[in-house]
This record gives C-alpha cells, sequence and structure tokens, in this order.
C-alpha cells in the first residue's frame, strides 16, 4: 500500500481461544459489543467475506459494505461485490475516500481477517471470556509485530452472555 493509503483496521470479537463463530453465526450474544461495533464502524467502508454477509443478511446503514466472493453470480442489492482481494482494497481506498472515512474496516470472517491482517494497521479486538466451539478463528496476534495500546474490560452488561476486554493493538 501507498504511504497516503488510508489505514485498514481488523475488528473482532474473539473468544479465550480465538473462535470468533460457529456454523456461520457468532456463538454468543453479546448486545454491548453489537452498539459497540455499530459506533466503530458507523461512516466507514466494510470489508468482508460472502459467509459473514450471510450471517447478517443485509447491507449495515450508514456504513458501505464491500463484500468479497468467488461467485460470479452472487448480486444482493444495496452492496459492492468484488472477486478478489486487490480489488476490494482498491474499491475501499476509493469509497474511503468518497465518504471522507478515515479508516477501512475488515469485518471478518476469519477468512478475511487471515488474509488482511499483514496488511492492517491496527487491530480492534473484544476479547470474549468464553472458549466457544467454533470454526472460524482470528489469527494469532504476534506481540513482535503488534503493540498494545488499549485493554479495557467491562462487566457484562444488560443481555450479554459474559464480561469482556477491549484490546487494541497498533503495529509496530
Ligand atoms: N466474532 C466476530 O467478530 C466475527 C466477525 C465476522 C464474522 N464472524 C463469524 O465468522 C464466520 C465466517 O467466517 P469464515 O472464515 O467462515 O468466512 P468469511 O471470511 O466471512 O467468508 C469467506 C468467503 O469469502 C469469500 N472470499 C474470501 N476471500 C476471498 C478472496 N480473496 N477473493 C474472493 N472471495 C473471497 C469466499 O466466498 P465464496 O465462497 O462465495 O467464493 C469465501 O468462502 C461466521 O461464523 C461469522 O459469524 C465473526
Amino acid at each position: 500500500m501507498t504511504p497516503d493509503a488510508i489505514p485498514l483496521v481488523l475488528v473482532a470479537a474473539v473468544g479465550r481461544n480465538g473462535v470468533i463463530g460457529g456454523e456461520g453465526t457468532l456463538p454468543w450474544r453479546l448486545p454491548s459489543d453489537l452498539r459497540r461495533f455499530k459506533a466503530r464502524t458507523m461512516g466507514k467502508p466494510l470489508l468482508m467475506g460472502r459467509k459473514t454477509f450471510a450471517s447478517i443478511g443485509r447491507p449495515l446503514p450508514g456504513r458501505e459494505t464491500i463484500v468479497l466472493t468467488r461467485d460470479p453470480g452472487f448480486a444482493p442489492p444495496g452492496i459492492y461485490v468484488v472477486g478478489d482481494l486487490a480489488a476490494a482494497l482498491e474499491l475501499a481506498q476509493a469509497r474511503a475516500r468518497a465518504m471522507g472515512a478515515k479508516e477501512i474496516i475488515v469485518a471478518g470472517g476469519g477468512d478475511l481477517y487471515a488474509q488482511t491482517i499483514g496488511l492492517a494497521q491496527r487491530l480492534d479486538v473484544t476479547e470474549i471470556d468464553l472458549e466457544p466451539a467454533g470454526d472460524a478463528f482470528f489469527p494469532f496476534v504476534d506481540p513482535a509485530l503488534w503493540r498494545e495500546t488499549l485493554r479495557e474490560p467491562h462487566p457484562a452488561g444488560p443481555g450479554d452472555d459474559a464480561s469482556f476486554t477491549v484490546v487494541a493493538h497498533e503495529r509496530r
């Protein structure tokens, strides 16, 4: 990426065991973190894999959704669809500039996080105090590459399955 590129931020909720999802859905109920995700991503382009988009089921209001798929027939209304990561990043840069956004958000799932962690400037991880079964994972955050800049514990709020800690990492 060029020096004037708008930075990529991975935003994820992650169990203590690295699990982020199972059978196409989230393995917990955490309305507090959904509210946080909304506030964190409003006004920004979101990059996501087709499976994550399927689990959400609609474009998220106030954001622009860019979905990656290798299926040329995939064309739901209200989103951008792209066929490879380079095209997705290029479109995300253009949309972020058009929106006046200072970040591009990678919103998952595991496949997308794994492909973009090497390109990201920041990781915003909600560490959930659970170890659920699952089949989608957040990649290893190597402390040699990432510096923790925030660690903020929260008790479980109303309707939350567990307590959680908001953690931010900046690329060293
Ligand atoms: N806890 C969290 O913060 C969080 C966040 C998001 C998602 N999730 C969970 O994560 C799970 C989904 O993650 P996942 O890893 O299974 O799938 P995913 O990353 O959401 O989507 C994978 C799909 O994206 C498309 N894709 C990926 N890379 C591509 C590329 N380079 N070029 C073109 N298309 C590409 C492919 O779609 P096609 O098969 O259509 O070609 C691939 O099958 C769900 O359980 C979801 O609930 C959790």
